[in-house]
């Protein structure tokens, strides 16, 4: 079965569009980049932002379909092939290992807030937030958090939901799954612009979020820009090499990336535009950080005309995003057991997803019980997950495989595979030698600055 014949593969390159740009499009979106923008300054911080995107994100997407789609593989015994290929040290297998591993940690905490998310569609659907006000909201979120047993609940519930899919196969599963999903988030989120144009203050978010303040371009909102463009487009573990892994090989790598990375930044920018309008509609703070989904728009829900209807909206269309990312959490680990071992690609699905509920639980602790275990520097258990992964594993991944095919592989191998006309070759491949490892090189040392001060 696990013959490199027998592979599965996208059934056409839309599909693999849609599935990547599902993985990319995620809790990213539509929860973190509104309140990184809130908390960072509105305009600097999405100017950034984009500058990131194009200029480190595309070519590094770009690198890991690349790597995925020559080696054929998962992304541990993807990085030995390439490497072997390119008579390297076997030892850059331990990329790909440590992403498979990387995968599993985002989804213990991931699978938490999608777990959130759910419950709020029911509070939205309940009309828990109908003339609701700051205190009443605030003690539904505490409350949530402070009840183990029911985020508990809700994060089996989004795990099983993750494994369900990933269980099923890529064409069954990913596929199918990004199919129906994706277009249903599209259409969710341009009724919910439509709205937010009409009945909110769109003009003010739009100043928000696009006029120009070079003033507010902090050093640190540089580095969250360039730390969260990595989370967004889910470069740095192996989620986009596997599923590069079943592209066909005909499909023009820059092109998809290309399409790739523009929906992921528009969702990111109209999820921001619907949020933000309907937050200085209300007269509320843009810059309420994590809460800004949960405490924050709910208030807004509860004021609002239709209020009952947009907010159970807004939270089904953040499920279906949060959905299609965490498949990709799991997928390389399950692709390696499945290609490694003879366990069937459910079962390997259903024991990573046990493995991930587990761990997670320790976070689902960290909310309540375990609120004062601290783990390193003050950070409690889910910090320190968010921070290991999203601030160290995702760049330190990147970085590697930037590395590895910038200056490791055979440059006929990677313009073979990339097929692009010279002079876009050599644009490229400048980036993922020099501009990519010193971007990421400035993240590291300033963390290691932050950590010291
Ligand atoms: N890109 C996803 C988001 O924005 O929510 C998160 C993510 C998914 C990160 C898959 C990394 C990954 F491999």
């Amino acid at each position: 079965m696990s013959e490199p014949s027998m592979r599965s593969a996208w059934s056409n390159r839309w599909t693999f569009i849609m599935a990547t740009a599902g993985s990319a499009i995620g809790l990213g979106n539509i929860w973190k980049f509104p309140y990184m923008t809130g908390v960072n300054g509105g305009s600097a911080f999405v100017l950034v932002f984009l500058g990131c995107i194009l200029l480190v994100g595309i070519p590094l997407m770009m690198c890991e379909i690349m790597l995925g789609r020559r080696a054929q593989k998962n992304p541990a015994d993807g990085m030995l092939h390439l490497a072997r290929e390119a008579s390297a040290s076997p030892h850059w297998r331990w990329v790909g290992l440590i992403g498979v591993l990387t995968g599993v940690l985002i989804l213990t905490f991931y699978s938490v807030i999608g777990g959130w998310v759910i419950r709020y569609i029911l509070h939205a659907l309940a009309g828990d937030f109908d003339g609701a006000n700051s205190t009443i909201i605030g003690n539904m979120f505490s409350g949530m958090l402070a009840s183990a047993s029911s985020l508990l609940f809700w994060h089996t519930l989004f795990t099983a939901m993750t494994v369900w899919v990933v269980a099923r196969g890529v064409n069954h599963g990913l596929e199918k799954a990004s199919k129906i999903l994706m277009p249903s988030l599209f259409v969710i989120l341009l009724l919910l612009l439509i709205y937010s144009m009409v009945e909110g203050d769109f003009g003010r978010a739009l100043d928000f979020m696009f006029t120009p303040d070079f003033s507010k371009v902090t050093p640190q909102a540089a580095l969250s820009a360039l730390g969260h463009a990595f989370f967004s487009l889910s470069l740095g573990m192996g989620a986009v090499m596997v599923y590069g892994s079943y592209l066909q090989r005909h499909v023009s790598i820059a092109r998809t990336s290309f399409y790739i990375a523009i929906a992921d930044t528009l969702v990111a920018l109209l999820a921001g535009l619907t949020i933000y309008a309907l937050v200085f509609k209300h007269q509320l703070d843009p810059s309420a950080g994590p809460g800004l989904i949960f405490q924050t728009l709910p208030l807004a829900f509860g004021q609002m005309w239709g209020g009952q209807v947009v907010g159970t909206l807004f939270f089904i269309l953040v499920t279906f995003a949060a959905w299609t990312s965490s498949i990709s959490l799991i997928e390389p680990a399950t692709a390696w057991i499945t290609e490694n071992t003879s366990v069937s690609r459910s079962a390997a699905a259903y024991l990573i997803g046990f493995c991930t509920w587990l761990l997670g639980i320790s976070v689902v602790l960290s909310f309540n019980i375990w609120q004062d275990v601290q783990i390193i520097s003050g950070l409690g258990i889910f910090d320190t997950l968010d921070k290991l992964t999203t601030t160290i594993l995702l760049p330190l991944g990147g970085l590697m495989m930037a590395l590895f095919a910038g200056w490791v592989m055979r440059t006929q191998h990677v313009r073979e595979e990339l097929g692009l006309q010279p002079r876009t070759y050599a644009i490229w491949r400048f980036i993922i030698r020099y501009i990519s490892p010193l971007a990421i090189t400035v993240i590291f040392l300033s963390l290691i600055g932050l950590i010291g001060s």
